[in-house]
């Protein structure tokens, strides 16, 4: 296939171009991004933005895999990331083989996310030595929300720096192709993005500018959702364009001014 490889993204990094990643669910804002994305991510914040779910926790891999379908029949060229919901993949190695492979062998996807630091660092070699190539994500990691007590940024401490660098040492050196850096405070991000110890590529959000690459939620940067973070930038307004739509065409079936001549069947 002619689609970007995880491998490719190691490369992205060494010819110093930006890493570009969105995520999606969807096959046709999939499609939309693919000529634009190196990777798009099936992340399990669909539980939050298509389900209105509290949190990603109650996400099923059959969720996921479901999109991944979805957004693969929707794209040629991007590679695919598929994240592994909470429950999939942290009771053991052997767990996590079996449903990152089921993930790959559903979908075609191209390679799984996991959250999480140095206790998964395991985890990430076995994977990754069985031709299952892992993305990381570190920092502010929403599926630890009730041991964080909630959606907390990261590194404000200390003690919470120092594991950050062991958290991100750990899965670049299990051979993690990427990592994700999420919610983490600027030096500690920026100290973590520029490290010689960190060889594979980073992607922010809500990290530094340093980081190789940047990824956001879709609905978040089109302005779909009804709240987003702080660091979200909006690239749009998709709410207020919806909205407009649906109050006109309310209207005109209303009045009677849809649907007109041009939208009937004449006979024969
Ligand atoms: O699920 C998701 O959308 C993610 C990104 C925010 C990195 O994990
Ligand atoms: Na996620």
């Amino acid at each position: 296939s002619r689609r970007v490889k995880a491998v490719d993204l190691a490369r992205r990094k060494a010819e110093g171009r930006k890493i570009i990643a969105l995520t999606a669910y969807h096959a046709h804002t999939a499609s939309i991004l693919d000529a634009h994305c190196d990777f798009i991510l099936v992340g399990d914040s669909l539980g939050m933005v298509m389900h209105g779910m509290e949190s990603t926790l109650p996400v099923t891999l059959e969720m996921m895999i479901l999109q991944a379908q979805a957004v693969i029949r929707g794209t040629s060229r991007a590679l695919i990331v598929v994240d592994m919901p909470f429950g999939s993949y942290e009771a053991s190695r052997e767990q996590a083989f079996m449903n990152a492979a089921r993930v790959l062998k559903e979908t075609g996807a191209g390679a799984i996310k996991m959250e999480g630091g140095a206790r998964f660092a395991e985890t990430v070699e076995f994977l990754v030595q069985r031709g299952i190539p892992v993305m990381g994500h570190i920092g502010l990691t929403p599926q630890s929300v009730n041991t964080m007590g909630g959606f907390r940024v990261q590194g404000r401490t200390a003690e919470s720096e120092r594991r950050l660098m062991e958290d991100a040492r750990a899965i670049n050196d299990a051979g993690a192709f990427a990592i994700v850096m999420e919610g983490i405070v600027e030096p500690v991000a920026k100290a973590i993005a520029t490290s010689e110890a960190i060889t594979t590529p980073t992607i922010g959000i809500g990290a530094t500018a340093h980081c190789d690459g940047q990824i956001l939620v879709l609905e978040d940067m089109l302005g779909l959702s009804d709240r987003s973070p702080k660091f979200v930038k909006s690239y749009g307004s998709l709410r207020s364009h919806i909205e407009e739509a649906v109050q006109a065409y309310a209207e005109e079936v209303r009045s009677g001014r849809f649907p007109a001549e041009e939208h009937t069947y004449p006979p024969a």
